[in-house]
């Protein structure tokens, strides 16, 4: 009898269909899950049975152990890819599209700078009075959220124009979906990696994300189209280009015929620009009011020049202090503040783990397309996601007292000699890793820099600043990603001498 049963449910269509997905599930996994190479430890990842034993253990291995593994120059660490393939996250695949952003934001957003900078102005002007008021008495204010609205709004302007820049649905989209694609990305990991390409269609976070880039092309189609036609009206009239920033039709340029997604490359933009440049600036206000004595002189340069001369790439470029203090903002930043000022109040034995847990320790993920042979001799397999030591941007024999924030310290290396171009806020170093190095170092800095500068001209001019009672926070890490705390706050009160030109 129970013979029978046995062989009816061996025989029936529903146990071969168990069967025929069980074995896909599997055989997906070993052509597509991560390979083993001899040699080289990988995170969560157990050489015994070759089994993912899961994000815990990822964990436990990284804070125990994290450094050393840094330090054999293997990482894969809590850092996993993106998920580019799945649907939702179109913006981290490697297409056609990530090619025509990078070649916008290397070519003509570049080359256009004295075209955008005083759109910039003029939309911070107006930003920053709505977002910060004008308090004549101290007051208290979250700064980084209100930081995220305004340089959304002001690289909206810039990327999709004025139309999108007023629009608020747009400006929520545009920050929200990076915030949903690292939390769906977070979530997607802690599955093992065979059931991804299943689970990512049910979990509530990749459901929300696909949702979050669909509202997204919702709202960006119709300019987009409204934008190719009054360009191609312009052409066919023998006019020149746009007048003002167009990213829309330089990456339709930049594509050269061949088709690619133009709103998933938009999403694109805003994911590279807002949050990075939200979080640079969050730390560098932060470091300022930790350290008042360079506002003052921060002023003085801003007033010489601008007074007079108006908003211009060369105006910006004068500000050698303000460069200075901007790029040991993100020196300090990356791998050093947050930890420092905790395992100063913890001591050994805490510090210790907490160097290893909370230190971001390496920069620049890369995952090799075929074999690697370094210079001294060691191979790095094909398909290894490797990463970059930063231990060097907090090295006392480069940095003299490499825990400490020194506003002026890039603007003093500048005038040794042969030293002028190394440390500019928008040079890269293996010194100084903040965008990179080499090939793929941001092609964004040079924008970034001119709107940073443009966002400190109206908050330092237009206010003064202090911390809170509360002082000063330490940084968030989670596993490789450190940014400073979004309910920091600060006091803030409107000043008499405002931006002058
Ligand atoms: C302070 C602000 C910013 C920081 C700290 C920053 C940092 C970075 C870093 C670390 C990388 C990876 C470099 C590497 O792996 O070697 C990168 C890549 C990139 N960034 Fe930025 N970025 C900032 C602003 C921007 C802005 C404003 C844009 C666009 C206007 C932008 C566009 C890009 C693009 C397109 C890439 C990919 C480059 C490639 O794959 O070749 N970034 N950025």
């Amino acid at each position: 009898m129970i013979f029978e049963l046995v062989i009816d449910i061996l025989q029936s269509s529903v146990f071969r269909i168990i069967i025929l997905v069980a074995l896909s599930v599997v055989l997906y996994g070993a052509l597509c899950g991560p390979q083993v190479h001899r040699g080289y430890p990988l995170i969560g990842f157990d050489m015994k049975d070759g089994y993912s034993r899961g994000l815990a253990k990822a964990q436990q291995q990284w804070i125990a152990n994290g450094k050393d593994l840094i330090n054999q120059g293997l990482a894969q660490a809590s850092f996993q890819e993106f998920f580019g393939s799945y649907p939702g996250f179109e913006p981290f695949a490697l297409d056609s599209s990530s090619k025509v952003v990078v070649d916008t934001v290397k070519g003509r957003l570049t080359q256009s700078l004295n075209l955008i900078i005083e759109e910039l102005a003029d939309e911070t002007d107006k930003a920053v009075d709505e977002l910060f008021g004008n308090p004549e008495d101290w007051t208290e204010i979250t700064y980084k959220p209100e930081l995220l609205k305004l340089v959304s709004r002001i690289s909206s302007r810039v990327f999709v124009g004025p139309e999108l820049c007023e629009n608020e649905d747009w400006r929520n989209i545009s920050t929200e979906y990076a915030v949903a694609a690292f939390v769906a990305a977070r979530t997607l990991r802690q599955w093992n990696f065979t059931l991804r390409p299943v689970v990512h269609w049910f979990l509530p976070e990749c459901r929300q994300l696909r949702a979050t880039l669909r509202q997204a092309r919702q709202i960006l189609k119709p300019v987009i189209e409204k934008r190719r036609l009054e360009n191609r009206q312009r052409r066919e009239h023998g006019e020149s280009q746009s007048k003002v920033a167009d990213t829309i039709g330089w990456m339709d340029e930049a594509a050269k015929g061949k088709p690619y997604d133009a709103e998933v490359a938009q999403i694109g933009l805003s994911l590279a620009a807002i949050h990075t440049t939200t979080e640079m600036v969050s730390g560098l206000i932060s470091d300022l009011c930790a350290n008042p004595e360079y506002f003052e002189p921060l002023r003085e340069e801003i007033n010489l020049a601008l007074a007079g001369k108006g908003w211009s790439k060369k105006a910006l470029q004068d500000l050698k202090l303000m460069d200075s203090a901007m790029k040991e903002s993100q020196r300090h930043h990356l791998g050093d503040i947050g930890t420092h000022h905790l395992l100063s109040s913890l001591g050994p034995p805490c510090g210790n783990l907490l160097t290893s847990h909370l230190l971001r320790l390496a920069a620049m993920n890369r995952m090799t397309v075929s074999p690697v042979t370094l210079s001294d001799g060691t191979q790095i397999p094909k398909g290894a996601l490797t990463m970059v030591d930063i231990s060097k941007m907090h090295d006392a024999s480069v940095f003299p007292d490499p825990h400490s924030y020194k506003g002026d310290r890039f603007f003093q290396m500048r005038h040794e000699p042969g030293q002028e171009q190394r440390w500019q806020f928008v040079s890269t170093a293996p010194e100084h890793l903040a965008f990179g190095h080499g090939k793929h170092a941001c092609p964004g800095r040079f924008f970034a820099a001119n709107e940073i500068r443009v966002i400190l001209i109206f908050l330092l001019m237009n206010y003064d600043w202090k911390f809170t009672a509360e002082g000063r926070k330490a940084d968030k890490s989670f596993g490789q990603e450190t940014d400073t705390d979004p309910t920091a706050k600060a006091m803030i009160r409107r000043r008499k001498q405002r931006v002058a030109l």
